[in-house]
């Protein structure tokens, strides 16, 4: 299964990646969590994007696209893949079917998770993540067993940097104003199918499973 998911921060998409990689055994491939390490690392990559996530800015095309492409290249993709975050602008959009053209590889389908900005909201500013392992939880919606405390290796549970208000509502402008224009791409490409991102998380899985299987996935 090769899928794209596309939708608002806050939609649920790494969530619900995490989920589809487990029960299909598929690679879960994330820009927003490859830059969060090069930026934790200290790395030429991560110096440059750092300043652009802070705010809730879009890393530059020039710096992303290269390198996203050259680590999917990398990465054994042949039994399918979930990605998480990329692409997001139609130049990003078109170097990647560039790319898969190359090597043969056909997206089944991209997946839009249409959620409301009020949801958005909600689950952005409850959204904990725990900062050794990156396990991700929400005050209300997914609370871990002992608050501020990750359940699966014990670890502190913080806020992330971009999830205060201000930053988050510019994520959302960006959002509206870079990355809603793939919306019209994929459908135009025949390639999108939206769900509704307003589901809870197993109600959406749910969901999805019988997309999957009436597209014989
Ligand atoms: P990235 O990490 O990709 O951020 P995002 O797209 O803003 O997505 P989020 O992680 O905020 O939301 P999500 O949809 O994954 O929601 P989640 O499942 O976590 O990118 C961060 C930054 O990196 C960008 O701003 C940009 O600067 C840069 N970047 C990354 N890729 C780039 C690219 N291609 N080009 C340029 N720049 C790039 O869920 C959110 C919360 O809700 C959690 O607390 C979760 O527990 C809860 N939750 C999830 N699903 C549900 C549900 N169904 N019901 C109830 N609660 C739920």
């Amino acid at each position: 299964m090769r899928l794209i998911l596309l939708g608002p921060p806050g939609a649920g998409k790494g969530t619900q990646a995490k989920v589809l990689s487990q029960e299909y055994k598929i690679r879960h491939i994330s820009t927003g969590d490859m830059l969060r390490e090069a930026v934790a690392e200290g790395t030429q990559l991560g110096l440059k994007a750092k300043p652009y996530m802070t705010k809730g800015a879009l890393v530059p095309d020039d710096i992303i696209i290269d390198i996203t492409l050259e680590r999917l290249k990398k990465d054994n993709l042949a039994n399918g893949f979930i990605l998480d975050g990329f692409p997001r602008t139609i130049e990003q959009a078109k170097r990647l079917s560039a790319a898969f053209k190359k090597t043969n590889l056909l997206i089944d389908a991209v997946l839009y998770f249409k959620t409301s900005e009020q949801i958005s909201l909600k689950r952005l500013t409850g959204r904990r993540v725990c900062e050794a392992c990156g396990a991700n939880f929400h005050i209300k919606n997914i609370p871990p067993k002992k608050e501020g405390v990750c359940d699966k290796c014990g670890n502190r549970l913080v806020q992330r940097d971009d999830d205060k208000v201000d930053t988050i509502l510019k994520r959302l402008k960006v959002y509206e104003a870079e990355t809603a224009l793939l919306i019209d791409y994929y459908k135009k490409e025949g390639l999108l199918e939206e769900v509704s991102g307003d589901l809870d998380v197993y109600e959406l899985f749910e969901n999805l499973k019988v997309l999957f299987a009436a597209k014989k996935l």
